[in-house]
């Protein structure tokens, strides 16, 4: 457990109040701040979860935070905030909506919270992380997106589901960008080290492609009125752990590239090795044409988003009145 440490959570929808009692329940933080566009709601949850926390005998604490000055000293920020999908929406099409949330509670994070490491959740997930890194001016190391580790955890479930055994020892990677061209990796997928391709025929292969890169929108579809939270709050603890305990864990996260993969200046799902300083070393697989193929479409949609954005002169423009 690591003693004294603060994780503030922006947003206190499903999925950040989710984010919350997880980190209650494993005592991962002495104390997770909630920020909310309500503090009645942010309040009440806050106390909800801390006494739950109490009857887990853990001694995290969640407070509510009353105004932007209360984030102060957080080690970690999250920003779940925004608009989620409904079904019939892909995750593009929350683009200026959720970046100018996004920005504004960067320029909060910036001011308040300069020392904080952010982890970024909000949709569309990589090009959010790219508005919290550029709003921040924070070093990239310190601002990266949740989105690998969920969509790996998802594609590990379709293979369970179809193998029907070694749950809990399915390694699965997907790389690129959190979106409908993210690039699941079979051949770098196991079970306790066994390749999936000595377990499973192509055919079955490529369907557990097809529903993971679906997985989000299954769900957005069944639910009606928002997205998944339990998988991709569960997958951002994950990540807050890693740092928290230093672990230096690899995972897949989106990431700036600095040449890695031959990209400049891009966020994308890569594995990274994560510790105390947040990402400390991004790593290069080598893949195959056809994976650098489709890495390189995804990482084009991202840029597309990217680009709009400058566009839109979204960077230089004024934003004060969302949130
Ligand atoms: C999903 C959302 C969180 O994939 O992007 O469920």
């Amino acid at each position: 457990m690591a003693k004294g440490k603060k994780v503030t959570i922006i947003g206190t929808g499903n999925f950040g109040s989710t984010v919350a009692f997880i980190l209650a329940m494993n005592g991962s933080c002495h104390e997770v701040v909630l920020r909310g566009r309500s503090i009645d709601v942010a309040k009440g949850k806050a106390l909800d979860m801390s006494q739950a926390a109490n009857a887990a005998r853990k001694h995290t604490i969640v407070r509510a935070a009353k105004n932007a000055e209360d984030i102060a000293d957080s080690d970690i920020v999250i920003i779940t905030a925004g608009t989620p999908r409904t079904p019939g929406m892909n995750r593009d099409d929350l683009l200026l909506k959720n970046a100018k949330i996004v920005k504004n509670y960067s320029l909060e994070i910036k001011k308040y919270a300069p020392e904080a490491i952010v982890v970024v959740v909000s949709n569309p997930l990589d090009a959010m992380t790219y508005v919290a890194l550029k709003t921040t001016e924070f070093p990239k190391e310190r601002v990266l997106g949740m989105a690998g580790i969920l969509d790996a955890a998802r594609m590990a479930h379709f293979i369970y589901e179809k193998l029907e055994y070694g749950a809990g020892q399915i390694r699965a990677t997907v790389m690129g960008g959190h979106g409908d061209t993210m690039v699941p990796l079979p051949k770098f997928t196991t079970v306790a080290g066994v390749p999936i391709e000595d377990l499973l025929d192509s055919e079955e292969i490529g369907e557990i492609v097809r529903k993971t890169k679906n997985g989000g929108a299954q769900i957005v579809n069944l639910l009606g009125d928002g997205s998944a939270y339990y998988a991709p709050a569960k997958s951002t603890t994950v990540m807050v752990d890693a740092i928290l305990q230093d672990s230096r864990q690899i995972h897949s996260c989106a990431v700036m590239l600095n040449g890695e993969y031959g990209y400049n200046n891009i966020i994308t799902g890569v594995p990274a090795m994560i510790g105390a300083a947040g990402v400390e070393k991004v790593i290069e697989m080598t893949l195959k044409p056809l994976q650098k193929e489709k890495f390189k479409k995804s990482v084009e949609s991202v840029q597309e988003l990217i680009n709009k954005l400058y566009q839109l002169n979204f960077f230089k423009e004024d934003v004060s009145d969302e949130k």
